[in-house]
């Protein structure tokens, strides 16, 4: 690969990748950034530029780049047994050791893991896991899965389903019968005057709606991101997790929380369902669960369901090839060693997480900024036409781009969806790199405003 510069990885890259939520024909002419190295915060690509990742990848680069412990350990794995599957009767160490680690760091009784290779994954497990945890207890007709519009549950046919982005939708002949959305929380575009409180009861009340219309005896599971990343960190009212779970209480519909970007220190708590106090029967885990050095994902059920699956289930006719992978998860019991003894998620409670939520707020006081929002370390920037209307762009989409690549330029990676630029940086960013974060951002909000003919707004 060495005698290759990057325009010819280029060629080769729009000749032979079809690269994944992507206009591939547009990316084929401007040429993709490839990627060369990465360290703690940093990435450098192929031209030599060094960019400050607040996005961690993906939202999963949760202990950051380059740490050596984590090549370490697969190495020693893949010498020792590079891979044995879980089917028949069997099972390795590292995966034993996993699973009762994900028992002990996940809350209440969240005590037993089905491994999936990725989100998506984990969530088709949890659709057909769910039916049937209904159907053996002679319940088939309670089928019917409750997502929200804009959810993000991934992109399998299951997962597409399960999440509410009608573009997805559009393509493949999406949702699979019996997945109904309601609408979520987002007090920016929707919450009119209302007040945090009241706000988010009227969300939660559009569960309870729902259920009662198409009947409680019909509905299996809500499935919900607990702060909704990929349509740009819809930040929900504090009470409106308490308030859906009474709701699934109340009907006995299993309440699943698809803690994908959430989980593993994200909101400076483990688990976003600590963050909001609420009591998930299932868990959907991925992304910082290996800090995305390998793929790994899994689902926690708790006792209850794990019990009846267990005793009443019969033969379970699910599973992948690599589910429990001994390699992954002794990356993943690394990484979690690491998030523990380097008291990584403490700090972003205690420290970094109010730094950045400080700085963050500066941000907000830029006139192209309509909104900054924060929960621990993920957050987001609604950039606005007009400051005090809290209305988007009419052309929505462009503006948040023009930032993103302005942002780039200036040596840091932000996320746009629509006009919002997302943040999501390693967990152990520290202060003078929020700092160095808030001082590219600010930049990259002027050069953007001055672009948009909004005239100079200050240094
Ligand atoms: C909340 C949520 N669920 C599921 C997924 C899908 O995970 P994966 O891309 O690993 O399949 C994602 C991916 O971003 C996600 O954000």
């Amino acid at each position: 690969m060495d005698h290759l510069d990057t325009r010819q990885l280029q060629q080769l890259d729009a000749d032979h990748h079809l690269h994944p939520f992507n206009d591939n024909a547009a990316l084929a002419k401007k040429g993709t950034r490839i990627l060369t190295r990465g360290e703690g915060c940093y990435v450098w690509d192929a031209d030599g530029n060094k960019l400050l990742d607040a996005f961690a990848g993906l939202w999963c680069v949760n202990v950051g780049y380059g740490r050596k412990e984590l090549g370490r350990v697969a190495a020693k794995q893949m010498d020792q047994l590079a891979y044995y599957n879980s089917f028949f009767s069997c099972t390795t160490e590292p995966t034993i050791m996993l699973s009762a680690k994900l028992a002990e760091l996940t809350p209440y009784d969240l005590n037993h893991v089905f491994y999936s290779n990725s989100g998506s994954e984990a969530n088709d497990t949890i659709l057909r896991m769910v039916r049937h945890f209904w159907a053996v207890q002679d319940q088939p007709g309670k089928s019917i899965f409750i997502g929200r519009n804009n959810g993000y549950h991934g992109s399998t046919v299951a997962g597409a389903s399960l999440g509410g982005m009608k573009g997805m939708h559009k393509q493949g002949g999406l949702p699979i019968p019996d997945i109904v959305h309601i609408d979520p929380p987002f007090w920016f575009a929707d919450g009119g005057d209302m007040g945090e409180e009241e706000y988010g009861r009227v969300c939660a009340k559009r569960l309870e709606d729902k259920i009662l219309e198409l009947g409680p005896d019909r509905v299996a599971a809500f499935i919900g991101e607990p702060i909704m990343g990929a349509i740009g960190v819809w930040i929900p009212p504090a009470n409106y997790w308490r308030e859906i779970e009474k709701i699934c209480r109340k009907y006995d519909v299993l309440l699943v929380a698809d803690e994908v970007i959430c989980g593993f220190g994200r909101t400076g708590e483990w688990f976003a369902s600590q963050y909001y106090d609420f009591r998930p029967d299932i868990m959907t885990l991925a992304k910082g669960i290996t800090s995305g050095y390998i793929p790994l994902g899994a689902v926690m059920f708790n006792d209850r369901v794990a019990k009846v699956l267990a005793e009443q289930g019969g033969e379970l006719a699910h599973g992948y090839t690599y589910s429990g992978h001994p390699v992954c998860a002794a990356v993943a019991l690394e990484n979690i060693r690491i998030l523990q003894d380097e008291k990584i998620v403490e700090t972003c409670k205690n420290d970094t997480g109010p730094y950045l939520a400080s700085r963050w707020a500066e941000l907000g006081a830029h006139p192209l900024v309509g909104q900054a929002r924060i929960a621990g370390m993920v957050g987001a920037l609604e950039l606005v036409p007009n400051k005090p209307e809290r209305r988007y762009f009419d052309d929505r989409g462009k503006v948040g781009v023009l930032c993103r690549d302005i942002a780039l330029r200036n040596g840091l990676i932000l996320r746009a969806t629509y006009d919002s630029m997302l943040l999501s940086p390693p967990l152990v960013i520290s202060r003078a790199q929020v700092d160095e974060l808030f001082e590219k951002a600010w930049k990259s909000l002027n050069e953007t405003a001055r672009e948009l003919g909004m005239g100079s707004v200050g240094s």
